[in-house]
């Protein structure tokens, strides 16, 4: 952490009050933002606020799939810090909604609003202020997930991959504007949303695929995505980061020499 990377700048980190929104909102605190944390849960959001210090971090609840919510909390953040820097969409939610035939359609919108009409609705209503300001930075968390298919994940891989292209779009668009678009791929990430995991008994499974052999830290998430809001990242634009242990460095071919080692010990 650098004590004066975000000093003068107006972050708004969606989902900020738990999981990776909340190591980030602290890190660009602690590193002299001003924050606004949104997010839909009043209590975690409110606490955060109270752990940051209300002259430096404030929260807005709002539905970040609505968008006149989303339009309420740029005019908010703008009337109540002065402006807008930095817009981090991170807030998401992931489901396991069956194969297409038998996905209910309600899901499949519910999936699309939370994790990409939230980021249109929020660059939709944030860029003008950052044009004012001469620049900015977005900064949306996708998921490798956006890369590549999961089974029974339909509505994510495909809101998340869209997510993706988003990104590169909004990249070229406003590159002379002097705003950057990038987005963060993490792989298992050991914050709420991956609690599922425990309540169906998998994560030993989830975890035995990945090369690092563990799910990361929201402050690792954290520190790529405040490096990309950052100046120090003044020349990537559109670009793609994936973080997730080496689980997509792999071709999902088996592991050769541990079926070898497995079929020794059968003989
Ligand atoms: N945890 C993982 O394994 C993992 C992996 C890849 C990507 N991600 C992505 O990281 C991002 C952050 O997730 P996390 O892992 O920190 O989980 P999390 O559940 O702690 O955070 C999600 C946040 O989004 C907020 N949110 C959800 N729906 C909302 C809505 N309609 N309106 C406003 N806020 C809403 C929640 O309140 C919460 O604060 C998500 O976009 C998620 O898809 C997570």
């Amino acid at each position: 952490m650098r004590a004066n990377r975000f000093e003068g700048r107006v972050a708004i980190i969606t989902g900020g009050s738990t999981g990776i929104g909340a190591a980030t909102a602290r890190q660009l605190v602690g590193e002299g933002a001003c924050v606004v944390i949104a997010a839909r849960r009043a209590e975690p959001g409110i606490a955060l606020m109270k752990e940051l210090g209300e002259d430096k971090a404030l929260f807005f609840q709002c539905d970040v799939s609505v968008q006149a919510e989303v339009e309420a909390l740029v005019a908010w953040t703008v009337d109540r810090f002065g402006g807008l820097d930095i817009l981090i969409n991170n807030a998401g939610a992931t489901c396991f909604g069956g194969y297409t035939p038998d996905l209910d359609p309600a899901l499949w919108h519910q999936m699309m609003g939370v994790n990409l009409h939230s980021v249109f609705y929020a660059c939709k209503a944030g860029i003008p202020h950052m044009k004012q300001r001469g620049g900015g930075a977005i900064v949306n968390n996708a998921s490798i997930s956006g890369l590549y298919a999961d089974y029974g994940f339909t509505a994510y891989n495909a809101a998340k991959g869209a997510v993706i292209n988003y990104t590169k779009s909004l990249a070229i668009d406003h590159a002379q504007d002097n705003i950057r678009a990038n987005a963060v791929c993490p792989g298992l990430v050991d914050t709420p949303m991956a609690d599922a995991l425990d309540e169906l008994k998998v994560r030993d499974a989830w975890v035995e695929n990945i090369p690092m052999k563990r799910g990361g830290k929201p402050e690792e998430i954290a520190n790529i995505l405040a490096f990309l809001a950052s100046d120090e990242a003044s020349f990537m634009t559109g670009s793609i980061v994936v973080a997730d242990g080496g689980l997509s460095a792999a071709t999902g071919q088996p592991n050769l020499p541990k079926l070898m080692e497995k079929m020794a010990a059968a003989k």
